[in-house]
């Protein structure tokens, strides 16, 4: 039974890491689809050197080797070969770093975002802030303002009575829930060292650097569950500090914070 829902899994969308996994999980916002399509042109472009210069390879040890007389060749020098060898690799090098950089720049493009949502990497957990909703939902200063703020640590699964159908060393004890069809920012930090917030789906590594404030802006295309773990080493506890995510329709997640802001 488990190869089918193995094979079930990877036909699904693919959220989270599966066993023997050799591609990206599925893209969730425009800049993973980027990233995937990129990844494409470039293997393809990889596979027409490896074919091309394996060949050349191939003739050379063939025909120019020491024990293969009939063709002997007395050039030893070659400027228009040079000239060429020199110039197709810078100019391949140029074609990939077109797509590349236009990329990498749409990732720092800011669209006037209307969720933020800040991040702050601890020693071995991230805590989560909503800020913006505070200001938005209570002019009245005189009020006490309910925070949402919160921690996500990692679940042991041996706590959670049914444990099929989590996964291992992914789940937290709360989910970081976004809204999707949104334009989010996100405001990532740490409280004591460097941790990397990671979420594949998403197309996401930011460093959360103490001190210093990075930011990103993301666009949800769909809802679904997605993962991530920390990427940069922070320590002993580095693969224990995972986020999970939910990613639902903005409808219902303005819902959810009307819920938590005024009952
Ligand atoms: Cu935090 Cu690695």
């Amino acid at each position: 039974l488990y190869p089918t829902i193995s094979t079930l899994k990877m036909l699904i969308r693919c959220d989270a890491p599966v066993e023997y996994q050799i591609n990206f999980n599925e893209a969730c916002s425009p800049t993973m689809e980027g990233i995937i399509s990129f990844n494409g042109n470039v293997l393809f472009t990889i596979g027409f050197i490896g074919i091309a210069v394996g060949w050349i390879l191939a003739n050379c040890i063939y025909f120019y080797s020491e024990n293969n007389t009939s063709r002997v060749s007395t050039f030893t020098h070659s400027k228009e070969l040079e000239i060429v060898w020199t110039s197709i690799p810078a100019l391949i090098l140029l074609l990939l770093a077109t797509p590349s950089f236009s990329l990498l720049y749409s990732m720092d493009e800011i669209a006037d975002p209307t969720v933020t949502l800040k991040i702050i990497g601890h020693q071995w957990y991230w805590s989560y802030e909503y800020s913006d909703y505070q200001t938005h939902c209570l002019n009245d200063s005189s009020l006490e303002v309910p925070s949402l703020k919160y921690s996500c640590y990692l679940t042991a699964l041996e706590t959670v009575p049914e444990k099929q159908g989590y996964f291992r060393l992914l789940e937290t004890n709360r989910r970081v829930v976004l809204p999707t069809n949104t334009h989010l920012r996100l405001l990532v930090t740490s409280a004591d060292v460097l941790h990397s917030w990671t979420v594949p789906s998403f197309g996401v590594k930011v460093d959360a650097c103490p001190g210093r404030l990075n930011q990103l802006n993301l666009f949800l295309k769909r809802t679904g569950l997605f993962f991530g773990q920390c990427s940069e080493i922070c320590g002993v506890n580095h693969a224990f500090m995972p986020i999970a995510l939910l990613a639902i329709d903005p409808l219902t997640h303005e819902q959810i914070m009307y819920n938590h802001f005024f009952e």
